[in-house]
């Protein structure tokens, strides 16, 4: 399997892994989202990687550019959604290895910080921390039953202890039904 940035040309093919992985009743609606944030001017710089094996293209994940409020300009922030692994092949560490090539790349490009909403059993493997103990809150608010899916990870040292503040996503990704649980 080999993780590259994605195409123009694999568009298609990643929307039909999306629709795979979240199934009949969410995947249009995050077909959608990825149609929209490749063309949301304020999500770039985005990073868009797939997996791919010799037959076909089985993962994807996106970052976009976040922002915090009131604004650090010395701070670079992205944010991970969605991430799809096509649903014959989870369970193979795809998923894990779209999230490790995503972060080091980030981390080359000198990117601070990298936020997530998701599952708090499945991120943490990967670095991330609950958000809100450290002062970062969601662009609208988590249910308290959720607190824990809100997630951060610092790429650079000493980050933590200087960033703070509300995430403003991109204009796709900050309306309101992006956060419902
Ligand atoms: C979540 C997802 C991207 C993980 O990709 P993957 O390639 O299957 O995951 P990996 O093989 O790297 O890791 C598998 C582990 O993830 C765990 N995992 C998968 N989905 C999970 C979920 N919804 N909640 C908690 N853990 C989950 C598995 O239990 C497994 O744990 P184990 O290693 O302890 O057995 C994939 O299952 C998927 O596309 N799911 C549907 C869409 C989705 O929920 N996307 C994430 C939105 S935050």
């Amino acid at each position: 399997m080999k993780i590259r940035q994605s195409q123009d040309a694999d568009r298609l093919a990643i929307s039909a892994i999306h629709t795979s992985a979240f199934g009949p009743e969410q995947g249009p609606e995050i077909v959608g989202l990825v149609h929209d944030l490749f063309e949301d001017e304020t999500a770039k710089p985005l990073l868009s990687l797939v997996a791919e094996t010799e037959a076909r293209l089985v993962g994807h994940i996106l970052f976009t550019v976040v922002k915090l409020q009131p604004e650090l300009k010395e701070i670079s922030a992205r944010i991970l959604a969605p991430l799809a692994v096509a649903s014959d092949v989870q369970g193979q560490g795809i998923g894990g290895e779209l999230i490790k090539a995503g972060l080091q790349q980030l981390a080359d490009s000198g990117v601070d910080l990298v936020f997530v909403l998701g599952h708090p059993d499945y991120y943490p493997r990967f670095g991330f921390q609950t958000a809100g103990v450290l002062g970062f809150a969601a662009p609208h608010p988590i249910p308290t039953e959720h607190t824990d899916a809100w997630m951060v990870q610092a790429l650079t040292a000493d980050v933590l202890g200087r960033a703070s503040g509300t995430v403003q996503c991109s204009e796709v990704l900050n309306q309101p039904q992006h956060w419902q649980a």
